[in-house]
């Protein structure tokens, strides 16, 4: 191990203490600026931000979408462009004109529905401070309604066709992107996650397939109201409009007028994040994540090779999806799914992807989030951020989860971060070794598992990781979606937070502290890498929150820029 000083170099900031302030915390010597909010202009024919209505329908769709999930920065020659993840609303915060959070007009049904998707706006540090570049030819809104193309092997299968595309090819927009990805060829990969939570039937009684049960579609919506605006979200009327969402959709960042591509190579389930990486042979291997309880961990190989400059289409239209089987003592096997081992063909696979891994025993997790690749070997990190029902309850389709192996402990609340390395260094075999980089826990409230493993103390304890991603050094940075409650078995966490992590050593350190009641996720370097862009979602979703403003404002999801005062690179 690294001495202590060494460490702290490695680092390069002293560790912040956990708080439950309204505010941002990152460490000495660092500050943090507020570069865009839910609801500022990207136009300058749509109006400032106004804090009673808080938008309509039309602003918003030229405005900075809600609720800022995954995140990437691309450079264009001299232009940054920043794409965000929409990810969803809350409802008590869009609608000023009813804090019960029901939708009382079309339009405020509306103006949610243009919430939701992509932002891409090009950023600026104008005079010391990053903002958006109103008006740049880049900047453009993805929202619900923009036309898609549907890629890869469940393009044209029947169980897409639908009404309005009868040929199953095209579709219109995407909802609830959670994480993201970006490829070699500089695109950027926008994950759908829970996109069951969208549709309703206008008969409560509907009673949808099983198949779609599986996906957590019902008659029922999560209280969007999408339906009473837009007809396709009615599952009665169009039941195989569910199986055009859970996809990666690939968005060329700089051409404002590319259609999006949904890949359905990647296959469908509630994605995180989807982690590229180009394999020694050239081939690209894509690591994703299934956020639910007892559902699984994928990884996608091409069938292509990469070459910089060539075709790539392919790359993510042709390959073989495979699931993680973990066995309890350190080894695991990822388990192909083709139409040998599941029965299914290679639509219906990319289509009920979670039946298919079902089918070859893959291992139920404790809620997959994102998956990070260490730069500096292979292995990779993937963090499974909590699971009530572990060891209690089976997952949705059924399948049982035992406590063992990388879920080790039943009615897991703390969450942990699982790594793996791929035999002889190939991200594209079967065989993988694995162990836990850490298991969140509180070591001054619990004595046993729940302490969390050695590299937990009382001055770095979190709960529920989220975000994964590496730097440039080989250093991991988590950030956390948990309980924010600093009382009983969260006495001392504070707000949500991000940390940094040495894989080397094992030793992490607290970086950034969030605002109340927000999650921190998404996160993004510029080109220089002096500025880290770091996303504070869903602030006051309790209603709890001023945040970025202060005073009596609504608060409002954002992206802050953080940089050192001595303007050195970060990581
Ligand atoms: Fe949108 Fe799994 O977090
Ligand atoms: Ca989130
Ligand atoms: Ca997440
Ligand atoms: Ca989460």
């Amino acid at each position: 191990p690294l001495s202590a000083q060494a460490a702290t170099r490695r680092f390069g900031f002293e560790g912040v203490a956990a708080n439950t302030m309204d505010d941002i915390t990152v460490p000495k010597g660092y500050n943090a600026q507020v570069v865009s909010r839910w609801g500022d202009a990207l136009f300058s024919e749509a109006p400032d931000f106004d804090e009673t209505t808080r938008g309509t329908g039309e602003s918003q769709a030229l405005a900075v979408g809600d609720n800022n999930d995954g995140m990437s920065i691309f450079a264009d020659g001299d232009r940054k462009i920043m794409v965000l993840n929409n990810e969803y609303t809350n409802r008590k915060i869009i609608w000023g004109n009813n804090p019960d959070g029901k939708a009382l007009t079309d339009d405020d049904v509306i103006k949610g529905k243009n919430a939701h998707g992509l932002t891409v706006a090009e950023v600026k540090d104008i005079d010391g401070k990053w903002q958006i570049v109103k008006d740049s030819p880049v900047n453009r809104r993805v929202t619900p309604d923009t036309p898609m193309e549907i890629t890869g092997p469940a393009a044209g299968h029947d169980l897409m066709k639908t009404a309005a595309d009868p040929t199953g090819t095209k579709t219109l927009g995407t909802w609830n992107n959670c994480g993201n990805g970006e490829t070699p060829w500089g695109t950027y990969l926008a994950c759908e996650e829970n996109f069951n939570g969208y549709f309703s039937a206008a008969n409560e009684d509907h009673k949808v397939s099983d198949e779609l049960k599986r996906y957590g579609v019902s008659a029922k919506d999560w209280g969007y109201g999408w339906a009473r605006v837009d007809e396709r979200f009615d599952v009665s009327k169009h039941p195989n409009e569910p199986n055009r969402a859970g996809y990666v959709v690939e968005l060329d960042p700089r051409d404002p007028n590319s259609t999006p591509k949904k890949r359905t190579a990647l296959g469908r389930f509630k994605h995180e994040n989807a982690e590229v990486v180009v394999n020694a042979d050239g081939r690209i291997v894509v690591y994703m994540g299934d956020d639910e309880r007892g559902e699984f961990l994928y990884k996608y190989v091409s069938d292509g090779v990469y070459a910089e400059g060539g075709d790539t289409d392919d790359l993510l239209t042709n390959g073989t999806l495979y699931a993680a089987k973990f066995d309890d003592t350190g080894s695991g096997r990822w388990m192909a799914l083709t139409p040998e081992t599941t029965g299914m063909d290679k639509a219906e696979i990319c289509i009920h992807t979670r039946q298919a891994a079902s089918k070859v025993g893959a291992t139920t997790m404790d809620r997959p989030e994102w998956v990070a690749v260490n730069p500096l070997k292979a292995e990779v990190y993937c963090a499974l951020t909590n699971n009530k029902n572990r060891g209690i309850k089976p997952n949705a389709g059924g399948d049982p989860t035992p406590v063992g192996g990388p879920n080790p402990r039943e009615a897991n609340k703390y969450g942990q971060i699982v790594r793996w390395r791929p035999a002889d260094g190939d991200h594209t075999v079967e065989e993988f070794s694995w162990d836990l980089f850490v298991m969140a826990g509180n070591p001054t409230v619990h004595s046993d598992a729940n302490a969390g493993s050695e590299n937990l103390n009382a001055g770095n304890m979190f709960n529920s990781p989220d975000g994964l991603m590496f730097d440039q050094k080989g250093l991991l940075w988590i950030q956390t979606d948990g309980n924010y409650s600093n009382k009983d078995d969260f006495a001392g966490m504070g707000n949500n937070q991000m940390l940094v992590g040495d894989p080397a050593t094992g030793e992490i350190r607290r970086f950034l502290v969030g605002p109340n009641e927000a999650e921190i996720t998404g996160m993004a370097w510029s080109p220089d890498r002096k500025t880290l862009f770091v996303g504070v979602q869903h602030p006051g979703e309790r209603g709890n929150s001023h945040w970025p403003n202060g005073g009596d404002t609504v608060p409002r999801s954002a992206v802050v820029a953080i940089r050192r005062d001595d303007g050195a690179v970060i990581g």
